[in-house]
């Protein structure tokens, strides 16, 4: 019996809120490295701390952002400015989460591509202190890929949907709302059908094992990819089908009790995140679900590159532009190019989180 269920609803349906999404910013330490090489910055701990205390600082950021994913390193650590990083994030409304999985491994007896998440043992300890230091939500990130020779192999559909669940079933006992995310790599050259059909087999064995696992549903966030084309391949996706498709692939799959979707960018533009996200926000469905967003690179792109250049208003300026845009796709009011963005690449091929 999970105790603490009244709170779990409440806590997911705060998140997922009409018009917010969620800030990813629990890049590890050697992906937010790369972020940080990118703009010539030392991946140190001060430049981390003031990179992030930046974010933590955006004045209104809470009126388009309901929760931040931290890092355990953030979650422990100072403001610049003095009190913690969770205390600025009070100051803003917006409330703390953590990444608890510890990365991927490879799947034996898969393809050897394929990865299983680990993470699992001790987990109950670790989402007990992490609640008693304030965080309210959780993301473990699982990942599959789609190639020609078979991948994702069921092998690799049952452990990932089987991690997922016990980590979202261990969280619920400890009072945070385990964010589910059973990522698709837009690595690969199949068509947009293709990753429909592949989408449809994971979510529905993600959802069979949350009901095997007594996970309680209203308590609980979904953080899927977009059901978009591999990156290779040369018939792109209009924003329009990619926004029918994958509400149809959420129509089919997610339970009407699942409170939120806050889909990731996964590699796509920052335009294109936005625009997206608006058009399946404009468009009927059927399912009761809000529709918004989790992004880490696709809300922290531009604003790396302003703050580099112009310092903390700057980046907080170009956040803020993000976010806010954002904000209006998640209720269908985004108008392209109304904020600034941009449409740098940010696909990398096998991406680590
Ligand atoms: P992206 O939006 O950069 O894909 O990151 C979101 C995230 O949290 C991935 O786990």
């Amino acid at each position: 019996m999970i105790e603490k269920q009244d709170e779990l609803r409440e806590t997911a349906s705060l998140l997922a809120a009409k018009g917010k999404g969620l800030l990813a910013v629990d890049e590890s330490t050697p992906t937010i490295g790369k972020r940080l090489a990118g703009i010539n910055v030392e991946n140190t701990e001060a430049n981390r701390q003031a990179y992030r205390g930046m974010l933590f600082n955006a004045q209104g950021l809470g009126n388009y952002i309901s929760g931040a994913i931290l890092f355990e390193e953030t979650l422990y650590q100072n403001h610049l400015a003095g009190g913690t990083m969770l205390a600025k994030l009070d100051e803003l409304g917006i409330i703390p989460g953590i990444k608890v999985d510890k990365g991927l491994s490879p799947l034996a007896g898969a393809n050897p591509i394929e990865t299983w998440c680990k993470g699992l043992e001790g987990l109950a300890e670790r989402t007990a202190e992490y609640y008693q230091r304030g965080a309210r939500f959780a993301k473990w990130r699982a990942v599959l890929q789609i190639t020609a020779d078979g991948c994702p192999s069921d092998l690799a559909i049952k452990e990932n949907a089987w991690g997922l669940a016990r980590y979202a079933r261990t969280c619920q006992d400890s009072g945070l709302v385990p964010i589910i995310e059973p990522e698709i790599l837009m690595d690969g050259d199949h068509t947009i059908e293709r990753t429909a059909e592949v989408q449809e087999r994971i979510l529905n064995e993600v959802y069979k094992a949350c009901e095997e696992n007594g996970v309680l549903l209203e308590g609980t966030l979904l953080k899927p990819s977009m059901t978009v084309s591999g990156a290779d391949n040369a018939d792109t996706a209009s924003p329009e089908e990619v926004a029918k498709i994958t509400v149809r692939t959420m129509d089919r799959c997610v339970p009407d009790a699942v409170p939120g979707i806050m889909f990731l960018s996964g590699g796509l533009t920052e335009e294109d995140a936005s625009v997206y996200l608006n058009t399946m926000n404009s468009m009927d469905r059927k399912s009761p679900w809000s529709m918004t967003f989790s992004y880490g690179r696709a809300l922290q792109q531009s604003c790396l590159q302003a703050w580099k250049d112009g310092g903390d208003t700057a980046g907080q300026k170009a956040l803020m532009a993000r976010a806010q845009a954002n904000s209006e796709a998640s209720m269908g009011d985004y108008v392209s190019g109304s904020q600034p963005s941009s449409q740098a690449t940010l696909f990398e091929a096998g991406y680590k989180y």
